[in-house]
């Protein structure tokens, strides 16, 4: 079926390409199955943007757009640019500001021709070529269209022939306009331990700024994602809602303008804090991509877009496998040798995971790692702990039955350390300053090609070695003080060129091991973006994985990121029974971070079992579509399933979130992405030793239609604080 669609989509959309047009006028439509971005180009050749929405029935209606809203006087007509240019006579934020060659800070943009060609199955890009009528200076807009997700992803490319170099002030990767009534952002904020908090607040005239300075860590206060929701605040399943997200792993800006039309504009890009970029002649300059989605079927159906994107398009492996793990940070943090950890490889084995991650600590010799204050830089296994070597760990783990796979943490320097003795022009850093340490270290100066090498090479000189290692997690715990480089002739490069630089090495490590299992950690979800997330498989949220924190840290990841992609552990932290952590855990790639041998009796036979079962389900967690059924911030109880493509098996959870008298699911819950025609069997999991589920006491099948509509009272309450239920399709 989905063969057939595909093409047919592609020709639909292809045949609408040039579409008719009043005398004068050009209209753009960029499509997916159900959205259409609309360019109009005017008798000037301004290109302007007159409407982000539903696709239209007939195509040939698209060119009777015009003004499209704007609801009154725009005395510059660029309000609505799609990609407004500053200097000339823009009086509103612009997408992109350039001083030219010979000193004129002005830029005009005019349409020159655009073109549209399917890039791969059901995807379509179409260029919108622009010019300075003035200058040899041009500037691409690409638009591609992901046609059964409706994901659009967009970029500029920027160039000149002036005679001499050109400075980019600003350069967004996308500029949009959307008119409504009223506007209700949803963004997030947080910071170690405390990551994705949402907040919602409507937006009224002037600008609102989602930004980031850090330099290496996006996600940390400031993640790049948000909802924008029209006319109303969002709801799960009804409304209209933007949902963006900047594939940039260092600082970006996201603007968004209520402008004095009272209409929305939004520019998303690299942020131009202290990031003059020269570009000369011939040259280009592309900037990361914006990703959005529009829905008029609320937040979930946007979530869903971007996870069916992330999966089949981005994220390595999206649609296949991953592995379960024990982590033994939180078990022995610095202090372990191979004897201990030759236990640990056991205890994984008795527990059922597939491998073994052996965490920071391994390393440095001259300055041992034995505490965050040494040794970064130096990759060589610590001869104390370690005396025969990686090789020995790797071989053991396999001999226990399980792989094994290693942390590192490349970026990084101590200032105690071999590498910084040698190199200390390598360290981002200026001579005439302090040194700033975060979690007492510097950044690598990736905008150095050596050291891009060096970077690339430890993790190449550890595959190497040993070809069996089946899985890095890769940190990054500091952010950039003192942004300069040695070697980098453009100090205002250097924010730009080390996110480059960091591309560079995995893209060289991703062509070399394309199916080596990568986690992106950043002292917890401090990078946590579509950037990155072309190279790895997984990331790690939050080093807080207290169950009921977890709740709602994985609730607000689900907007943008999908569960194969969300690493969830078993931990020691908070209050929660391991029922409950492990329940959480489940909700995407569960891994263990405890000491096996603290289980009791049951605690070890509930996680085995656990295991066994999450083998049963985890196709459905991974693949399946996830819908949020009650949100932990309107009730006692948070609750989601994820139902799978055949709609023939759905898991459900539900999370006690709130311990007042009486709290609980008091009443049936609705499901969701059933088939209503079809029946299902309710069985319970995770039900711990030693008790009863009341629900597997008695056959429990009902319709979709049923379900959908009545719904099912999973029983959350304090007796009972976490609950999965398996529905499997009852014939
Ligand atoms: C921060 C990470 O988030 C932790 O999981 C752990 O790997 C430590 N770094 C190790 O230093």
């Amino acid at each position: 079926m989905l063969r057939l669609v595909v093409p047919l989509l592609i020709l639909l959309s292809l045949t609408m390409s040039v579409g008719w047009s009043a005398p004068g006028d050009i209209h753009i439509a960029i499509e997916t199955k159900r959205t259409a971005l609309v360019i109009l180009v005017d008798k000037d050749q301004n290109p302007t943007v007159v409407h982000v929405g539903p696709k239209l029935d007939r195509a040939d209606e698209y060119a009777k757009i015009s003004g499209n809203g704007k609801r009154g006087e725009d005395y510059t007509g660029l309000y609505n640019s799609a990609y407004t240019p500053a200097g000339s006579r823009n009086l509103l934020e612009p997408a992109i500001q350039v001083t030219h060659a010979d000193g004129n800070p002005s830029l005009d943009l005019r349409y020159v021709r655009h073109e549209r060609k399917p890039v791969g199955e059901g995807i379509v890009e179409t260029t919108v070529f622009l010019k300075d009528p003035q200058y040899p200076f041009e500037v691409e807009l690409h638009y591609k269209a992901y046609l059964l997700e409706d994901v659009i992803e967009q970029w500029s490319v920027i160039r000149h022939t002036e005679k001499n170099s050109v400075v980019l002030h600003k350069y967004a990767s996308a500029n949009l306009y959307i008119p409504a009534q009223h506007y209700y952002l949803t963004h997030f904020h947080g910071d170690w331990a405390q990551e994705m908090n949402p907040v919602e607040e409507p937006l009224t005239e002037g600008l609102k700024v989602l930004d980031t300075k850090l330099g290496t860590r996006a996600d940390l206060f400031q993640p790049p994602s948000f909802l924008v929701a029209l006319n109303q605040p969002a709801e799960e399943d009804k409304g209209e809602v933007v949902a963006g997200t900047l594939a940039w792993s260092g600082n970006y800006q996201i603007a968004f303008e209520v402008d004095p039309l009272h209409n929305l504009r939004l520019m998303a890009g690299i942020n131009p804090y202290a990031s003059a970029y020269t570009l000369a002649p011939g040259k280009e300059f592309a900037t990361p991509a914006f990703l959005y989605t529009y829905s008029n079927t609320g937040k979930g159906t946007a979530s869903r877009n971007l996870h069916r994107w992330a999966r089949k398009f981005r994220i390595p492996q999206g649609e296949g496998n991953r592995l379960t793990l024990l982590n033994n940070w939180e078990a022995t943090y610095f202090d372990f040798n191979e004897e201990k950890l030759t236990e640990l490889f056991k205890d994984g084995k008795k527990l059922g995971v597939d491998l073994f991650l052996l965490d920071d600590g391994w390393f440095g010799n001259k300055y041992p790692r034995n505490n965050d204050r040494a040794a970064l830089g130096d990759w060589q296994e610590n001869v104390k702990k370690l005396p025969h070597g990686l090789g020995y760990l790797v071989k053991q783990a396999e001999e226990a039955g399980i792989k094994f796979g290693i942390w590192v943490e490349p970026e990084m320097v101590s200032p105690k350390s071999e590498l910084y003795e040698k190199h200390a022009d390598w360290v981002l850093k200026l001579p005439n300053r302090q040194e700033y340490y975060f979690r007492n270290q510097l950044v690598l100066d990736l905008t150095n090609p050596k050291v891009q090498d060096f970077v690339y090479g430890v993790v190449d000189d550890i595959m190497t070695k040993n070809p069996t290692l089946s899985y890095i997690k890769w940190d990054c715990n500091a952010v950039i003080y003192n942004a300069f480089s040695a070697t980098n002739p453009n100090p205002s490069h250097l924010y730009v060129d080390y996110v480059r630089g960091l591309y560079k090495v995995m893209e060289r490590l991703r062509t070399k091991y394309p199916a080596l299992p990568m986690m992106l950690c950043s002292g917890g979800g401090g990078r946590v973006d579509y950037g990155a997330l072309r190279y790895f498989t997984e990331f790690w949220p939050s080093d807080n994985t207290d169950g009921l924190e977890r709740v709602f840290i994985q609730w607000n990841y689900s907007y943008f990121f999908p569960a194969i992609a969300t690493c969830n552990h078993v931990t020691d932290w908070g209050k929660q029974p391991i029922k409950f952590r492990t329940d959480v855990a489940m909700m995407g790639k569960i891994g263990y971070d405890i000491v096996v041998s603290k289980l009791d009796e049951k605690e070890l036979e509930f996680s085995q079992q656990a295991l066994k079962t999450y083998d049963q389900i985890k196709d459905v967690v991974w693949h399946g579509d996830l819908f949020r059924l009650v949100s932990p911030y309107e009730a006692d109880l948070a609750s989601l399933m994820y139902v799978n493509d055949a709609k023939d098996k759905a898991v459900w959870f539900s999370y006690l979130i709130k311990n007042r008298y009486r709290a609980g699911s008091v009443a049936p819950i609705r499901l969701k992405g059933l088939d209503p025609a079809r029946n299902y069997a309710i069985r319970e999991l995770n039900v711990y030793p030693g008790t009863k589920s009341a629900i597997n006491a008695t056959p429990q099948v009902y319709s979709g239609n049923y379900l959908m509509t009545i719904g099912f009272n999973p029983t959350v309450d304090t007796r009972r604080t976490s609950v999965v239920l398996e529905l499997s399709e009852s014939k």
